[in-house]
């Protein structure tokens, strides 16, 4: 991979890297390529069973644990990166998500409501939770740069997601109104990547995945995007070179939102004429 220097002195905090697999891993060797520098974060549970260390020594990083659920861990990292780091920050990636109806099982429609709102609160009012500590800590550089990763089941059924699908509408609509605010009063954009089906641990949970990342990559122009085309696109928005686009859910998935039918996915209901 070349590397363009975009984040030379920009200091940050990553989000959600569980394995090499993570598109928050993929995103943090890309972003250290860049020359930017970061703190990685993940939950406790999550720094147990994982390989956090490899990439931290490997990019340089410092890790701070964090329940992005919790108000105080936020506020422990938020301080903590700060002092790390020598100053404020200038991206962020917020790379979480998880749903217990999907990981159990539970159809969409017998959904457990308190498994529901644990999913909401882990993969959508944690992003509200992670802005709300950088903005009352004034913790952000003037035009900073916030990105969250979300999928386009928030606008198009895809009946497999799940309640993540109505997770992921709240994510999108908290980086919209939170953008405002941080727009307004720090000069920082805040936006949403909607990327492609990705085999990562996350990835995998959906049932019917397999045939979901091969409709997927035989209806996109492009095929699927990839974990490391993700984290290419979130070192461009990171980067100097977006200083304007904010409030914006952005589509990195091979041209597949846009596409109505493809001739491969014709092929397979037509026979030879
Ligand atoms: N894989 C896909 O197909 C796909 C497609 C579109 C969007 N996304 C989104 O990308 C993001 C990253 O997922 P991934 O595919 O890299 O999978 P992943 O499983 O590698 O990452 C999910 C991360 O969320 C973290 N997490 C869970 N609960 C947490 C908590 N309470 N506090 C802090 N962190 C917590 C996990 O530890 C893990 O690191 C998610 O928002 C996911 O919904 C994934």
């Amino acid at each position: 991979m070349m590397s363009y220097n975009l984040l030379k002195g920009k200091k940050g905090i990553i989000f959600g890297a569980l394995d090499p697999n993570s598109i928050a891993w993929k995103t943090a060797e890309r972003v250290h390529e860049e020359g930017g520098e970061f703190v990685l974060t993940n939950a406790p549970i999550a720094m147990r069973m994982g390989q956090i260390n490899d990439l931290a020594k490997k990019t340089g990083s410092q890790i701070i644990p964090a329940d992005a659920t919790s108000e105080e861990d936020l506020q422990n990292l938020v301080e903590k990166s700060m002092e790390i780091l020598g100053g404020k920050i200038d991206f962020v990636l917020h790379s979480i998500g998880m749903s217990v109806n999907v990981r159990k099982g539970r159809a969409y429609t017998d959904q457990k409501y308190d498994w529901t709102q644990k999913g909401t609160d882990v993969s959508a009012m944690s992003f509200h939770k992670v802005m709300s500590a950088l903005y009352k800590n004034d913790a952000m550089n003037e035009w900073g740069s916030i990105v969250a990763l979300t999928y386009m089941a928030a606008q198009r059924v895809f009946p497999d997601y799940n309640d993540m699908a109505d997770n992921k509408a709240y994510l999108e609509s908290i980086a919209r109104s939170f953008g405002y605010f941080f727009g307004r009063d720090k000069k920082v954009r805040v936006n949403t990547i909607s990327q492609s089906p990705t085999p990562t641990t996350a990835g995998q949970g959906v049932k019917g995945f397999d045939g979901f990342i091969a409709y997927a990559e035989k209806m996109s122009p492009l095929g699927n995007a990839t974990a490391m085309d993700c984290a290419n696109y979130t070192v461009t928005l990171f980067s100097n070179l977006t200083k304007r686009v904010t409030l914006q859910n952005l589509y990195n998935d091979g041209g597949f939102s846009n596409m109505g039918v493809s001739d491969a996915v014709m092929d397979t209901f037509v026979g030879e004429e």
